[in-house]
């Protein structure tokens, strides 16, 4: 059994190598011209762009653009869940981790929300909206009052919920013992 479940994936490797899955569509040089023009941000803030929100203008566009697949206030369904509604725990199912007891750093997730929402039609927000979004999100999930305005500086210095969860697993310590985590 195990020897044909190795040809197989050998045999899909191939064919894939050899032409791909015929699906989907080759990416155009529009759009990989989109891809490459978005801003890279680092946990450090590192590659914010200028720019600045606040939660009430966040949640008219979430309003709009988000709350169709991630609910009214973030409660999730049909999507993800985006607004904690308990603490990180390992008995917690997957499906209610969320911004306020999972992500690191607030810096990604601007960079996560500028990069890859709304789901079916991302890259098209100013920087504006995405600090705005964030703002919302960070504010609705109790880690930011609700009047506070965000920006590359605010958003680097503040300290995740979920960041004292990560650490370097003991593998890449022991092969690059000077990496610390931001
Ligand atoms: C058409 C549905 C849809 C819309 C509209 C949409 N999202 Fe999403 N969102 C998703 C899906 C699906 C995922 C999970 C993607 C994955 O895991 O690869 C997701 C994931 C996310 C996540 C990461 C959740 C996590 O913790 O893993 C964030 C943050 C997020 N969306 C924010 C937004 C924001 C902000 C907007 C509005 C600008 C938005 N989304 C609009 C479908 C949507």
């Amino acid at each position: 059994m195990v020897r044909i479940v190795l040809a197989l994936g050998l045999f899909l490797g191939l064919w894939a190598a050899a032409g791909g899955y015929g699906i989907g569509l080759p990416l155009t040089d529009e759009q990989l011209a989109s891809y490459e023009a978005l801003p890279i941000v680092r946990p450090s803030g590192a590659g914010l762009p200028e720019g600045e929100g606040d939660p009430a203008t966040g949640f008219e566009i979430y309003a709009f653009d988000c709350a169709g697949c991630h609910g009214p206030n973030g409660e999730g369904a049909p999507f993800d869940r985006l607004v904690a509604d308990a603490p990180f725990s390992l008995d917690l199912p997957p499906h209610r981790f969320a911004v306020g007891n999972y992500w690191p750093y607030a810096t990604t997730l601007w960079d996560y929300i500028n990069r890859a929402m709304p789901f079916a039609s991302p890259h098209n927000m100013d920087p504006d909206e995405v600090y705005a979004l964030v703002a919302y999100l960070l504010a609705e999930n109790g880690i930011i009052d609700a009047d506070t305005v965000v920006n590359a500086e605010t958003l680097a210095r503040i300290r995740m919920p979920a960041r004292p969860l990560y650490r370097v697993d003991p593998l890449t310590r022991q092969l690059f013992p000077w990496i610390e985590l931001p």
